[in-house]
């Protein structure tokens, strides 16, 4: 996968693109990852990449001239999706990473200051992704956040043994507690199941323990998940113990 970023800020992505599992799907060719200048596609003296809003309101707009040139001089020609991160964009969720993993090439406009000239948005870009509902200092984060969750999903980033399918969300449920070494520490023991070896009843813990979680933290994810027979039955003891005790 190619992808490109715009952005004003190049340096905020080397921390992230040089560790770990970015790095090295760069290194094996999986991923490549292009940073872009957005003022080095300002052609003006002062390489101005932003001007006062014509609504008079306090803050920054960035200009549309440097975004359509940088834009359509990286693309040359070739299509891919163009996305924006900005806090007024579509909420951005592991389906969406999935999806966008399938695209051979995606290009990021990193947002700044009050925001972009509409321009921009009604004929460069082709999706708007939010992270979340709050306002970072700009798109960058953001862009990471994306480019992460993606990454993940293209065939060879993550090993095989660790891929990205038993992931909270991608069952539609959170995923339970996990252990590790010592059985015991401070006290505190593993639960006994995980140590017996009965593959069959720990897979079913696991299971329980992931649908108890989901329906305490995140019930909403309930309704679209997949449920068999067995997990309705459990879920309704957790309804019923529920109601006992509030009664
Ligand atoms: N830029 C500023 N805030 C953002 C957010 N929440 N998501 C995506 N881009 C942003």
């Amino acid at each position: 996968m190619r992808i490109d970023m715009v952005t004003l800020f190049p340096a905020m992505f080397l921390g992230p693109l040089q560790e770990s599992i970015l790095k090295r799907a760069q290194a094996r060719g999986i991923l490549t990852i292009f940073l872009h200048q957005l003022r080095d596609y300002a052609w003006d003296r002062h390489q101005m990449c932003d001007d006062r809003p014509y609504s008079g309101r306090v803050g920054m707009v960035m200009k549309p001239e440097p975004i359509f040139r940088a834009v359509r001089t990286i693309l040359a020609g070739e299509s891919a999706p163009v996305i924006l991160l900005s806090p007024q964009g579509e909420r951005f969720t592991q389906q969406r990473a999935m999806e966008l993993a399938r695209e051979p090439r995606l290009l990021f406009l990193c947002g700044h200051y009050e925001g972009v000239d509409e321009r921009v948005r009604e004929q460069l870009v082709t999706e708007e992704l939010s992270i979340g509902d709050y306002v970072l200092t700009g798109g960058e984060l953001a862009a990471m956040v994306v480019v992460d969750a993606v990454a993940r999903f293209v065939p060879g980033v993550l090993g095989a043994a660790n891929g990205a399918h038993d992931d909270s969300f991608a069952t539609g449920l959170l995923e339970g507690p996990q252990y590790t070494r010592p059985p015991v520490f401070e006290g505190l023991a593993v639960p006994d199941i995980l140590r017996s070896g009965d593959h069959a009843a720990i897979a079913r813990w696991q299971r329980e323990a992931a649908l108890r979680r989901t329906w305490e933290r995140r019930p909403d994810l309930l309704d679209q998940a997949d449920l068999d027979e067995a997990d309705k039955v459990y879920l309704r003891k957790l309804r019923e113990a529920l109601d006992r005790e509030t009664k």
